[in-house]
């Protein structure tokens, strides 16, 4: 499972944190908080995430969805909502032909 957590703390805010999770929203069809494609990707809005130097961040994390404990997870930094905005089509692309 694909988890991704938007930055909405003060310094993401600023910079363009809540346009990215509105951006993730309507390129995923979900809320944050909900799943997507089977349970394959999870939306979160996020509190801080310690980079606040580098904002807007974002958190692209992978959990098994058993134990939904997470690995191979990091914060990419200077996340505008074009860039959010490329990534999570591509990953919508690739998960959709993984499920079908
Ligand atoms: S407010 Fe987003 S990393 Fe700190």
């Amino acid at each position: 499972m694909h988890i991704i957590k938007v930055c909405t703390g003060v310094a993401c805010k600023r910079n363009f944190g809540d346009e990215n999770l509105k951006r993730a929203e309507k390129i995923l069809g979900i809320k944050a908080g909900e799943n997507k494609l089977k349970g394959s990707i999870q939306l979160e809005n996020s509190g801080c995430l310690g980079h606040c130097e580098h904002a807007p961040n974002v958190y692209f994390g992978e959990a098994s969805p058993i134990s939904m404990l997470i690995n191979d997870g990091k914060v990419e930094k200077h996340i505008l909502p074009n860039k959010l905005e490329e990534k999570l089509k591509k990953l919508t692309f690739i998960n959709s032909k993984y499920h079908e």
